[in-house]
């Protein structure tokens, strides 16, 4: 069984002027939008996230530059190169993920189904193993 991680293509609106996307809940994002926010000027060589979630639904896209997603559901591991501001990722809830090859120009741009709460994190891989093992994903 592989990863849930699809989402479609977001429309690109283009015109002679140059281009636009236009995002909206429960459609070119499968829940109501709680909350955003977005990766930049991160340093050369820096990976970020190393955690999963046990509740939060995400939708991450680079809307300029590039980085890798890995996305790990403790039995399959993808990784996905973020390079087009129309191709976006699903994060399901209990999918462990990092980010690595940050390009200096890298916004990575996240829309998610809750606000903020650090008790939603598994930030420690053993523990997202265990959780795994135990519930067979549903933590
Ligand atoms: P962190 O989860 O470490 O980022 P990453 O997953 O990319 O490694 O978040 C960095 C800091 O920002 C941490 O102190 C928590 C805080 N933060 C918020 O306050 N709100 C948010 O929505 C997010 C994503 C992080």
């Amino acid at each position: 069984m592989s990863i849930p991680c699809e989402n479609p293509s977001f429309r690109l609106l283009g015109d002679a002027r140059g281009s636009l996307i236009a995002v909206e809940a429960n459609k070119d994002i499968p829940f109501a939008i709680a909350r955003v926010y977005y990766i930049f000027g991160t340093k050369e060589g820096v990976e970020r996230g190393f955690h999963a979630h046990k509740e939060l639904k995400q939708v991450a896209v680079a809307v300029r530059g590039s980085c890798i997603m890995k996305l790990d559901d403790g039995k399959e591991q993808l990784d996905i190169l973020m390079n087009d501001p129309t191709k976006s990722v699903y994060i399901a809830p209990m999918v462990w993920h990092e980010m690595r090859e940050f390009s200096e120009d890298c916004v990575l741009l996240v829309f998610a189904d809750q606000a903020y709460d650090e008790s939603d994190y598994i930030r420690n891989y053993a523990t997202f193993l265990e959780a795994i093992e135990r519930n067979g994903g549903n933590a």
